[in-house]
């Protein structure tokens, strides 16, 4: 008998999936830690159930149905393809999913192991499942592995959740120990807003409650843990009760006569003839066919990847979200969420990050950190910043309006992922609570003046020379040169400096992480607002984060910034010591001093370099002047 098969032929994996194909499927995720049992409580599932240790075939059913007419279980969430396309490069991740079947139903268990990386881990299991398993060793109770766990699965939205006490062998199947663990869960259920939950007795090694009632617990009278699988709601049913959705994937447009929106329906479902409304442009339609590669259906629902046509020519692009007229998408660019962080380098308020929210990409930064939680107490404790395995609640903006749903309504529409904007990795999750009204309330009012027409009684092009470099490099002394050189050509210029605008506008902020990136996104926003008032302007700040300045270079035109990258090898900067802090910084009576202790990321591709090494501060100044003049600016 062939209990667990390594190597399925393709012929193998396509007459199970035939046999298994009306059954509903059923996806949860396992927590625990070996310790708990956690590979014997599987191992025990699938091999009571005959199950395939093998995620091989999970992934073949996923693919063949992606675009077949029954596919009802096909979506996968956002952060799993992401994740999955990071572990093709490389990065770890490391969520076994493994597939077995009974009489009843289909089951994909995402097992996640417990160590450091957890959250990501957890985050990647928990993203599209139905249900958890949250295992405890009876012999030890609850431990903080089990609020955190618990509190993740809440937080990712997982209604259904079953606290299995494994090991009841090990404590004669004591009713009255597992009584008290039941209790005190219950107390943390509580505050944790974990509404429902059921609980099970079983010995994952002996088998009890695992797919027969037991005997030794004569006390229990509840399910055992297959049939509570079996049984319990399964995502994609409660899915096709909400009012319909559907993110645009693809555009088809094979020729004039021809024009489809491809994506996977995310709630609800949709008959020709149905009234639509795009998202979140508002434009409105009727959907006239419903297409999928080998059949024109009549209806489709929840999980079901299709290609709609509409019986109107109107605009819709990549990323929008088909749904319902009576109960549309919201539409917002202003956002109370709740984030986890999954990198070593934290999110810092203010920084820019790539924001996917079904087929849409913005960009979006966190405006506040209202609190972060702490997981272990469920505390709220102040933040500035959210590390590594970190959970806040955060004010985030995004630089366009987005369509989207709360994610206790819509799982899919409500979460999105960041993504960090240089290396392309993903760092964050997140879920979407409300729109902050104050998105509605604030338009941007139109004026007559405009940039041009200030730039014209000027006679000059604006623009922003961001000089950058380490301190003591002469970003400072060269800026000054410039500027007098540019005033003596009747240029009318603006000077921001470092140290000076550290004593007034920011005179709040300090030298973490956080208070640069917010020092340099008001400098950002107050250069970009002098370039729109017609002056060239001129910033001299350190500027270390080739993110912000990034964020910068986009606030004004293509053409309206330059990087002046000041380089100077560190020692030489030292050596100069104008002020004296590097000796400071050196002697430990200065923390975060940038090249010591505090990171300086050189440009990559700065539209002029100057090197002061090997140039005094006046032909320096000349060099850029000439880059000024040879790009046409003066
Ligand atoms: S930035 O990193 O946020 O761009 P900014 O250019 O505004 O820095 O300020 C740098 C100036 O502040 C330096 O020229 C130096 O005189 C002073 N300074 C004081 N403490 C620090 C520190 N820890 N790191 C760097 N510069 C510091």
């Amino acid at each position: 008998m062939k209990s667990s098969a390594i190597d399925l032929t393709y012929e193998e994996i396509t007459e199970k999936l035939a046999r298994h194909e009306n059954k509903t499927l059923l996806r949860f995720i396992a927590c625990g830690s070996v310790d708990d049992g956690k590979s014997t409580l599987i191992g025990r599932l699938l091999h009571d159930t005959k199950g395939v240790f093998d995620d091989q075939l999970a992934r073949a059913e996923s693919e063949s149905k992606k675009f077949g007419t029954q596919g009802t279980d096909t979506d996968y969430a956002l952060l799993v393809d992401a994740l999955a396309a990071e572990r093709e490069q490389g990065i770890t991740i490391d969520v076994a999913y493994r597939y077995f079947a009974t009489e009843r139903r289909k089951f994909i268990v995402a097992d996640t192991p417990g160590h450091e990386q957890y959250t990501r881990n957890m985050i990647t299991g928990a993203s599209n499942a139905d249900a958890a398993i949250i295992l405890v060793d009876a012999r030890r109770g609850l431990s903080t592995q089990t609020y955190r766990h618990s509190y993740l699965v809440s937080l990712m939205g997982i209604k259904n959740i079953v606290l299995v006490l494994n090991k009841m062998d090990l404590i004669n199947y004591s009713a009255e120990t597992y009584q008290q663990i039941v209790d005190s869960y219950r107390e943390f259920a509580d505050s944790a807003g974990i509404e429902n939950f059921t609980t099970i007795p079983v010995s994952a090694l002996k088998g009890d409650n695992m797919v027969e009632p037991s005997t030794n617990t004569s006390w229990y009278h509840g399910p055992t843990l297959l049939s509570w699988l079996e049984t319990v709601k399964v995502d994609n049913d409660i899915k096709r009760k909400q009012p319909f959705r559907m993110a645009v994937q693809w555009v088809n447009r094979p020729n004039l006569d021809f024009r489809g929106y491809t994506g996977t329906i995310s709630g609800g479902s949709v008959k020709p003839g149905d009234a639509i409304r795009i998202q979140p442009s508002g434009k409105t339609a009727n959907i006239a066919k419903i297409i999928t590669a080998d059949a024109e259906l009549d209806q489709a629902v929840a999980g079901q990847a299709v290609t709609l046509t509409l019986d109107n020519e109107i605009d819709v692009v990549r990323g929008d979200v088909i749904s319902t007229t009576e109960q549309p998408a919201s539409t917002a660019d202003q956002f109370e969420c709740s984030i986890v962080w999954m990198h070593d380098d934290a999110l810092l308020p203010g920084r820019e990050y790539l924001l996917k929210v079904g087929a849409q990409t913005v960009t979006a930064n966190v405006t506040d950190i209202k609190y972060e939680v702490n997981v272990d107490t469920l505390e709220q404790i102040a933040a500035k910043k959210l590390d590594l395995n970190s959970i806040g609640v955060c004010n985030l903006s995004t630089d366009r309006q987005i369509a989207f749903d709360p994610y206790d309504e819509n799982r899919e529409t409500g979460s999105f992922i960041l993504i960090d904007r240089v290396t392309n990795q993903t760092v964050g999750a997140g879920m979407l609570h409300f729109a902050l009204r104050r998105s509605d309330n604030i338009h941007m009012q139109a004026v007559d003046v405009d940039k041009a027409m200030r730039s014209q009684l000027k006679q000059q092009k604006a623009c922003v020379l961001w000089f950058t470099g380490l301190s003591g490099a002469g970003k400072s002394t060269v800026a000054n040169i410039v500027e007098k050189k540019l005033s003596a050509l009747g240029r009318h210029t603006y000077l921001l400096d470092g140290d000076n605008v550290r004593h007034g506008l920011n005179k709040d902020l300090g030298f973490t992480d956080a208070d640069r990136v917010e020092n340099i996104r008001r400098i950002g926003e107050v250069a970009g607002l002098m370039v729109d008032s017609g002056l060239i302007v001129l910033t001299a700040f350190i500027s270390p984060f080739r993110s912000e300045r990034q964020m910068a270079r986009n606030l004004v035109e293509n053409d309206e910034f330059l990087e002046v990258y000041v380089e100077t090898p560190l020692a030489l900067a030292e050596e100069r010591d104008p002020k004296g802090l590097y000796k400071k910084a050196r002697k430990g009576e200065l923390k975060n001093f940038t090249g010591i202790d505090s990171p300086y990321e050189p440009p990559e591709n700065p539209e002029i370099l100057v090197d002061t090494a090997s140039l005094s501060a006046e032909q320096a100044a000349e060099k850029v002047l000439s880059e000024l003049r040879r790009t046409g600016i003066i």
